[in-house]
């Protein structure tokens, strides 16, 4: 099922990613623990992720657009520190299949996860107050659309530590997001990322234009 991902697929070597894997493993700790102190599960459950009300929807989307931008945020830091560093003719401290998918994140992140979850919360928010409407035409749809965007999200994340991202640059064009050139699972996790979280986007759409019209 995990087609060419096995254990081999988790950069152990490098020291980078090992230390993104374990601060993101600690706060997951952390979040879940503090979650369980304040006994906190099952209102997070029925409040927000099972919510089909427009507005929660739409604080949701903007969390994960923030998320994200950290994301996005920490990987441009990355890169502007390597061209820095690699200035001078060194080798700087990243290398290069590291750095191309660092920059495809970069652009795939800011663009499909950070700028599109803003605008679709906002409209979440703004929209249906704005035409008067009690929700959107189809609150499920758009409950299921953000998960989808969610699940997008996770599988980019998911591909610093198991595997690694396409180094394509944000728009993959062929040859080079071929298998001759991509080889590796990279470009899978970009189809798949945007092919789920497109899926949610699409359909948040087509529930906004029913909504408006109807
Ligand atoms: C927070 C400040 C930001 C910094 C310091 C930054 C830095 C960078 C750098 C260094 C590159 C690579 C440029 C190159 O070497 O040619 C890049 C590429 C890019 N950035 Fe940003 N960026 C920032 C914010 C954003 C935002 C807010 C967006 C979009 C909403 C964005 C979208 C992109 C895209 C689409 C690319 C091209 C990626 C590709 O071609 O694959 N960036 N950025």
């Amino acid at each position: 099922m995990l087609g060419k991902l096995n254990l081999d697929a988790i950069p152990y070597h490098d020291p980078i990613i090992m230390s993104a894997l374990v601060g993101s493993l600690l706060l997951g700790v952390a979040i879940v623990a503090a979650i369980t102190y304040y006994k906190k599960w099952g209102y997070i459950w029925t409040e927000w992720i099972t919510s089909v009300d427009h507005k929660k929807i739409g604080v949701m989307y903007i969390i994960l657009a923030l998320v994200m931008l950290v994301r996005g945020f920490a990987d441009a830091l990355m890169m502007r520190a390597q061209q820095a560093i690699a200035a001078n003719d060194s080798a700087g401290y990243l290398p290069p299949e590291h750095y191309d998918q660092i920059f495809t994140a970069h652009g795939v992140i800011m663009i499909f996860f950070v700028a599109t979850p803003l605008i679709v919360g906002l409209m979440n928010i703004v929209v249906p107050l704005q035409i008067g409407a009690r929700d959107v035409a189809f609150p499920f749809v758009n409950s299921l659309s953000f998960w989808l965007s969610a699940v997008g999200a996770v599988l980019v994340m998911l591909s610093m530590f198991v595997g690694d991202f396409a180094a394509t640059g944000w728009v993959a064009y062929p040859p080079l997001s071929g298998i001759e050139y991509s080889p590796t699972v990279g470009v899978d996790y970009y189809i798949w990322s945007l092919q789920v979280s497109g899926i949610g986007t699409t359909l948040t759409g087509l529930n906004f234009i029913v909504t408006i019209l109807k």
